[in-house]
C-alpha cells in the first residue's frame, strides 16, 4: 500500500512514544475501504459495514488525520442516539482519541448524546469538537443503519473543508493510532484516568438542560404544564429523546408520568422508523386525532434534532411552525425578548417566515437545504431563529436543529396566550394560534411528496427532463392556470464567506408566488428519493382552514405533469406525504 509521506505517519508495528503522557500507542496497519464519503451528516452506512474490521476506525483516524496537529491536548465530545453498535463504537473511538493526542474525551453515559445536546456540550465546555454516533432518522439495528458525524468548535456540523479532507484520507489510510488502554465503564458518571489521558462520563442531559434554561422561562412553563386542564404527549419513538423528554417534561415541568411515550432508547428503535412525520409517527397521529386528544403532541427523531408538533386534530407544518415561533418569540420566550437578529429558512421551506421577517423588519435569508448553511449567519449575529420543511427548527442558542427546543417554543406560546384563562375556562389551542397567524399573514399552503427508493437512473432522467422544461420555459409560460415568473436551479452565495453552493433544487416560481420545487434527497441510503415541494399562498379568509391537499390539488397536478414523474419512475403515489 502506498504510504503518503507526512509527519503523522510512522512505521508499522512500532510501539510509539506516548501521544499523551503515560499512554502507550500502537500503530495498527489497515487498508482503505471504498465509499467512505462523508456527507453533511457524516458517514451513514449499513451497521454491518460499520462492524467490519477497522471500518469505523479508518474513518475516525481519517478525520483525525484531516484535523492534523490541532487536536493535540484537546477535549473531544462523544455520544450517540443509542442505536445498535454505539457502545462498541465509543470504545474504539476513545482509544483512537487517546492515540491521536487528545487529552480528554467527554462521553455521555451509556454512550448516549442527542445531536442538539452535543452542540450544547461543545459550546458550554468549549470543546474542540464532538463525534455523534447516529444515522439520524434512519432505522437502526444490525440489519439497518449506523452513522457517525463530527461537529466542530462552535457546535456546528463539520464544514465541507473538513469533510472533503476526511474522504481523501479514507482513500489512502494505512495505519491507525490506537492507545493501549482497556475499555472504559460508560455506565457510570465519573472520570477515569490513563496516564494524563482522561475519560469523563457525563449525564447526557445536564448541559443541554442548562442551555435550555437560559432560553426559556422554566417556572412559567411548569405553572402552565401542571394546569389540570392542560395535557400533552411526547413520542420519543424509542430513540434518544426518551431520557431528555422525561427529565424535561415530566421532571422539570411536572407533566404527568406517562406524558413521554416510547421513552426508552432501544438499539433498533423498537423496529420503528424514528422519523417524526405523519407517516412514521402514526401512533402519535392516532392519539392526536382521537376525541380525547391531548392539547399538544410532539415527536422527535432518532438523534433528537427533528420535531413534529401537533395540536388536537391539528398538524403544524414545519414551514408554518418556524414562522409562528418567530412571530411570537419576542413576547413568549425570554431568550428572544430583545427581538430577533434575523431569520432564515431553506429554499424549499414554505414562505410564511418571509412575511414574518417583513412585519418584524428583520433580515431574512433563504439558504439551500441543510442545517450547515445557518451556522455562518448565526456566528455573524444575523440569525436568531431558523427552520426547514424537513421537520427542523432551531435557534442560535446552539448550532444544530433542536426537537425539544421547538416543543418548548410551542409550550411557551401556549403558556403566554393562556395566562389570563382561568381554570376551567377555554384554553387557547395550537389550532387557535395557527388561525390567528393565518388571519394576520395569510396562509402558505405547503406539501411535500416523497418518492423513496426510486431507481437512481430513472430519477436522474426525470431531473434532466425537468431541467429541459426550465430551459424551454421563459417567464410568462403557462402551466395550467399558473403563469411562470421564473424557473431556475437554486444557487446560494453565502453572505458571510462568499462561498457558492450550486444545484440546490429545481424551482418554478409563479406570478402569484406559488412554487413547485424538485430535489433529490441527500440523505437516503439506497436508491434515489425524489422530493416534490409545493406551495401556494392565499389571503382569502374563507379558505384559511382548508385541507392543504385539497387547496394544492391543481398545482400538484401541474407538477406531476410537467415533470412526467409517474412515467419516469413508475410510481403512482408518493411513499410519504407531508
Ligand atoms: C438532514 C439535515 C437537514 C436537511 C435534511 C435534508 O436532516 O440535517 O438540515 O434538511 O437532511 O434531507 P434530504 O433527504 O431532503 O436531503
Ligand atoms: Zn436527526
Amino acid at each position: 500500500i502506498a504510504r503518503p509521506a507526512g509527519p503523522k505517519r510512522f512505521s508499522k508495528g512500532v510501539v510509539m512514544a506516548a501521544a499523551v503522557a503515560g499512554v502507550a500507542v500502537k500503530e495498527v496497519a489497515t487498508t482503505p475501504y471504498d465509499g467512505q464519503k462523508t456527507g453533511t451528516s457524516g458517514l451513514r452506512k449499513k451497521t454491518r459495514d460499520f462492524m467490519k474490521p477497522n471500518y469505523l476506525a479508518n474513518w475516525v483516524q481519517s478525520l483525525f488525520n484531516a484535523l492534523g496537529s490541532e487536536v493535540a491536548g484537546e477535549t473531544l465530545g462523544l455520544g450517540g442516539d443509542g442505536r445498535y453498535f454505539g457502545v462498541e463504537a465509543a470504545q474504539i473511538i476513545i482509544k483512537l482519541a487517546a492515540g491521536n493526542g487528545f487529552a480528554k474525551v467527554v462521553v455521555g453515559r451509556d454512550a448516549l448524546m442527542a445531536t442538539p445536546a452535543m452542540s450544547a456540550v461543545i459550546r458550554r465546555r468549549k470543546l474542540y469538537g464532538g463525534l455523534i454516533m447516529s444515522a439520524s432518522h434512519n432505522p437502526g439495528g444490525p440489519d439497518n443503519d449506523f452513522g457517525i458525524k463530527f461537529n466542530y468548535k462552535a457546535g456546528e456540523p463539520a464544514p465541507e473543508k473538513i469533510t472533503d479532507k476526511i474522504y481523501a484520507e479514507t482513500q489512502t489510510i494505512s495505519g491507525l493510532r490506537v492507545a493501549d488502554i482497556p475499555d472504559v465503564d460508560l455506565s457510570k458518571v465519573g472520570t477515569t484516568r490513563f496516564g494524563s489521558f482522561e475519560v469523563e462520563v457525563v449525564d447526557p442531559v445536564a448541559d443541554y438542560l442548562a442551555t435550555l434554561k437560559e432560553v426559556f422561562d422554566f417556572p412559567a412553563l411548569r405553572a402552565f404544564v401542571s394546569r389540570p386542564d392542560f395535557t400533552m404527549t411526547f413520542d420519543s419513538m424509542h430513540a434518544i429523546t426518551g431520557p431528555y423528554a422525561k427529565a424535561i417534561f415530566e421532571g422539570e415541568l411536572g407533566a404527568a408520568a406517562g406524558t413521554v411515550v416510547n421513552g426508552v432508547p432501544l438499539p433498533d428503535f423498537g423496529g420503528g422508523h424514528p422519523d417524526p412525520n405523519l407517516t412514521y409517527a402514526h401512533d402519535l397521529v392516532e392519539t392526536m386525532w382521537a376525541a380525547d386528544a391531548p392539547a399538544l403532541g410532539a415527536a422527535s427523531d432518532g438523534d433528537g434534532d427533528r420535531n413534529m408538533v401537533l395540536g388536537a386534530r391539528h398538524f403544524v407544518s414545519p414551514s408554518d411552525s418556524v414562522a409562528m415561533i418567530a412571530a411570537n418569540a419576542a413576547d413568549c420566550i425570554p431568550y428572544f425578548k430583545g427581538g430577533l437578529k434575523g431569520v432564515a429558512r431553506s429554499m424549499p421551506t414554505g414562505a410564511a417566515l418571509d412575511r414574518v421577517a417583513a412585519k418584524l423588519k428583520v433580515p431574512f435569508f433563504e439558504t439551500p437545504t441543510g442545517w450547515k448553511f445557518f451556522g455562518n449567519l448565526m456566528d455573524a449575529g444575523k440569525c436568531s431563529i431558523c427552520g426547514e420543511e424537513s421537520f427542523g427548527t432551531g435557534a442560535d442558542h446552539i448550532r444544530e436543529k433542536d426537537g425539544i427546543f421547538a416543543v418548548l417554543c410551542w409550550l411557551s406560546i401556549l403558556a403566554h396566550k393562556n395566562k389570563g384563562v382561568p381554570a376551567g375556562g377555554k384554553l387557547v389551542t395550537v389550532a387557535d394560534v395557527a388561525s390567528e397567524f393565518w388571519s394576520e399573514y395569510g396562509r402558505n399552503f405547503f406539501s411535500r411528496y416523497d418518492y423513496e427508493e426510486c431507481d437512481s437512473a430513472a430519477a436522474g432522467r426525470m431531473v434532466d427532463h425537468v431541467r429541459s422544461v426550465i430551459a424551454a420555459s421563459p417567464p410568462g409560460t403557462k402551466f395550467g392556470a399558473f403563469t411562470l415568473a421564473a424557473a431556475d436551479d437554486f444557487a446560494y452565495t453565502d453572505p458571510i464567506d462568499g462561498s457558492v453552493a450550486k444545484g440546490q433544487g429545481l424551482r418554478f416560481v409563479f406570478d402569484d408566488g406559488s412554487r413547485i420545487i424538485f430535489r433529490l434527497s441527500g440523505t437516503g441510503s439506497s436508491g434515489a428519493t425524489i422530493r416534490l415541494y409545493i406551495e401556494q399562498y392565499t389571503d382569502d379568509k374563507a379558505r384559511l382552514q382548508e385541507d392543504a391537499q385539497v387547496a394544492l390539488k391543481d398545482i400538484i397536478n401541474v407538477a406531476l405533469e410537467l415533470s412526467k414523474l409517474k412515467e419516469f419512475t413508475g410510481r403512482e403515489k408518493p411513499t410519504v406525504i407531508t
